[in-house]
């Protein structure tokens, strides 16, 4: 199992990624406090979906003291944003709405132009795109700003040349693994994705607390982050950790250069149909073991993604879940539920995308 920003290898063992990374677990404990500012849990939650944590109780503890964070969260810019990334906005937006605080969103075009095959001017058109992503999440646009890295450099390079004093070579190769032949703009990258860290305690003027969700691989940035933080007087950075979604075929995440392997947000019914059908699946071989024998819904891709994205209802899942197990829904039934959820939410989603194209410069924060 290999883990870092820039490598995802293995069959990913997420309770050895905790002890690995140093992480925390989200307890039954914590749900309950968080609970007593949202009211009910969102899914993500209830099903561990967001499973590990940095500083989230502290975060709480100054909540309860009166004291607001500030949520950050990011995007390296392309064309191939999937639901996993939706992931992590829509639970985002649900604590912007349940905490009433602000979000800084970072659209990271110089990390696309210098990690990936693609001209600078590229990236900063798909940060353009990919805001309308994120805005149809539904995200206040008086509490939303999203900065986009090449046009908001004036305001950043300073704190960013602050990180980077602190940031040793040898801290970044054994980080991220970076060899000689990495370009020098990739070493320097993760002070970038520090800024926004630090950034609400710069606007302010004062200590701003800032929770940061992501998937677990973000994680070693925010590590070095977590450590640069306090040597510059500013607080350290929590996060909240999700999994990743499954790819539809056996094994790996929803990986972006796998078309297969992902459901994009700018999919047609028939690509996404193509997809769900062809997704690896829990059931026999027959219809007749199947009926006999039940399925298996832990392994059934169609069932996770109902259970990480498509069905929010407890109740409804169970059903879905037993019944499975039961040799009552047949595999090709499976894709047929996961299908129609998935059909209806990115015609959805596409339409309020396509609603955002006239707000999008009040979310652009500017300098
Ligand atoms: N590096 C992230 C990516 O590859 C983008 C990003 C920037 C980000 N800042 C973030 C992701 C903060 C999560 C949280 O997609």
């Amino acid at each position: 199992m290999k883990v870092t920003p820039y490598e995802v290898q293995g069959e990913i063992d997420y309770d050895k990624l905790i002890k690995e990374f140093g992480t925390k677990p989200i307890t039954d404990e914590l749900l309950e406090r968080i609970k007593k500012h949202t009211g009910e849990l969102h899914e993500v939650l209830r099903r561990k979906i967001f499973f590990s944590h940095r500083d989230l109780d502290l975060i709480l503890n100054e909540y309860e003291r009166g004291n607001k964070f500030v949520l950050y969260t990011g995007r390296k810019p392309s064309d191939n944003v999937h639901i996993g990334h939706l992931l992590v906005w829509k639970f985002t937006k649900f604590l912007q709405d349940k905490f009433n605080v602000e979000l800084y969103f970072q659209m990271t075009d110089d990390e696309e132009f210098l990690f990936k095959k693609r001209s600078l001017e590229e990236a900063n058109k798909f940060a353009y795109e990919n805001a309308l992503d994120v805005i149809a999440c539904g995200f206040d646009p008086k509490k939303t700003k999203i900065i986009i890295d090449t046009e908001y450099i004036k305001t950043m390079y300073p704190i960013a040349l602050k990180v980077a004093k602190h940031l040793t070579l040898s801290t970044s190769k054994a980080v991220f693994g970076f060899k000689n032949d990495n370009n020098v703009g990739q070493v320097f990258f993760t002070c970038m994705q520090s800024v926004p860290a630090l950034l609400p305690s710069v606007l302010k003027g004062e200590p701003t607390q800032v929770l940061i969700p992501h998937a677990i691989d973000q994680d070693p940035h925010f590590r070095i982050t977590r450590d640069i933080a306090p040597k510059l007087g500013f607080p350290k950075p929590a996060s909240i950790h999700s999994i990743f979604l499954p790819g539809l075929k056996e094994g790996g995440k929803m990986s972006a250069s796998d078309p297969m392997s992902a459901i994009f947000v700018t999919d047609t019914p028939e690509q996404i149909k193509k997809k769900i059908m062809n997704a690896f699946s829990g059931g026999r071989e027959t219809t007749e073991e199947h009926k006999k024998l039940g399925g298996n819904p832990d392994i059934d891709i169609p069932f996770q993604y109902l259970r990480i994205f498509f069905e929010p209802d407890d109740v409804k899942l169970k059903k879905i879940y037993d019944d499975y197990k039961a040799g009552k829904i047949l595999s090709g039934e499976m894709k047929q539920i996961c299908l129609e959820k998935a059909i209806e939410f990115i015609e959805d989603h596409q339409k309020k995308r396509e609603g955002s194209r006239k707000v999008v410069d009040k979310f652009i924060l500017r300098d």
